[in-house]
């Protein structure tokens, strides 16, 4: 399916982003792991990088090779982290890496951003969306303390922006044929899990007992390796939700159905 494709995934030292990178190694691809700490499977490339840093970004895109078919932006942070850092690499650092690596894309590229099924409500935030165009890694601070974003509501915000920046930029790179889209998971177990029931709280828990699961990192993964590959070539600025049904038990309980 990635048979001969250079693809760099972001996160790939541990959870979603470890499985990603295994899956599409398997499906022939040359993985390029980018992460703050070193992979522990076998990718054939490691470049480390501090996704909350311009400078590390910097010296990343510089040393990213060109013609790179595909970009999985997985790593991420969860809301029991600081808002600046959850911010800086949700968020400010995707787009960041996106858009400084777009000219060492190749026609046709794919990209595909994790955000999450605590993104969902996006629409909700659009004032707080628009406005943070102008965010930038000097000022997260600032924007945050403007906006109320505080505590874990900054993971939910990275996340909401994430999605909706994808769908603002369905087609900007058309006439190159790269596309961009995001994957949303519900509830996944890997080492970040228990962060999300802590800060969640009640809620979550209740969550939790509606689904008949939680997520697993094979639930995911492969969904990612599809939206990387040309099959999923009309695709463009698309979020899909993994969730063993969540999001749509949410609209079901919202709409009455
Ligand atoms: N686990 C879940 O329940 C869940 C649910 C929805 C969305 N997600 C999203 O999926 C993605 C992957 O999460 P996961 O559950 O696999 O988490 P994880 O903690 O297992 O993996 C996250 C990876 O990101 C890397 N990372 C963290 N900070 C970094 C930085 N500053 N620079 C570079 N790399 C950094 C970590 O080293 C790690 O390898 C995240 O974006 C997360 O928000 C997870």
């Amino acid at each position: 399916m990635l048979k001969n494709k250079i693809i760099v995934v972001t996160g790939a030292s541990s959870g979603i982003g470890e499985e990603t990178a295994r899956q599409a190694k398997n499906a022939g691809a040359r993985v390029i792991a980018v992460d703050i700490n070193p992979p522990k499977i076998d990718v054939d490339h490691f470049l480390q990088v501090d996704l909350g840093s311009k400078d590390s970004l910097d010296a990343l895109l510089a040393a990213l090779p060109s013609n790179i078919d595909g970009l999985a932006n997985i790593a991420g942070l969860p809301p029991t982290k600081s808002v600046e850092s959850v911010m800086k690499v949700n968020l400010v650092g995707l787009k960041y890496l996106t858009l400084g690596l777009i000219p060492k894309l190749s026609d046709g590229a794919s990209i595909v951003n994790l955000a999450s099924l605590a993104g969902l409500g996006w629409a909700d935030s659009l004032a707080e969306i628009k406005a943070s165009e102008s965010l930038d890694f000097d000022n997260v601070n600032a924007f945050c303390d403007r906006h109320q974003i505080k505590g874990a509501r900054s993971y939910f915000f990275s996340k909401e922006a994430v999605i909706a920046w994808t769908i603002q930029n369905r087609w900007t790179w058309r006439e190159r044929g790269i596309r961009i889209n995001s994957v949303s998971p519900g509830p996944v177990q890997t080492p970040i899990f228990q962060d999300f029931i802590d800060t969640l709280g009640v809620r979550a828990a209740e969550d939790m007992l509606t689904m008949d699961r939680p997520g697993r990192v094979e639930d995911i993964a492969p969904v990612v390796v599809f939206l990387l590959s040309d099959a999923a070539g009309w695709i463009r600025g698309s979020n899909i939700p993994v969730d063993g049904g969540m999001y749509s038990h949410i609209l079901a309980g919202k709409s009455g159905l």
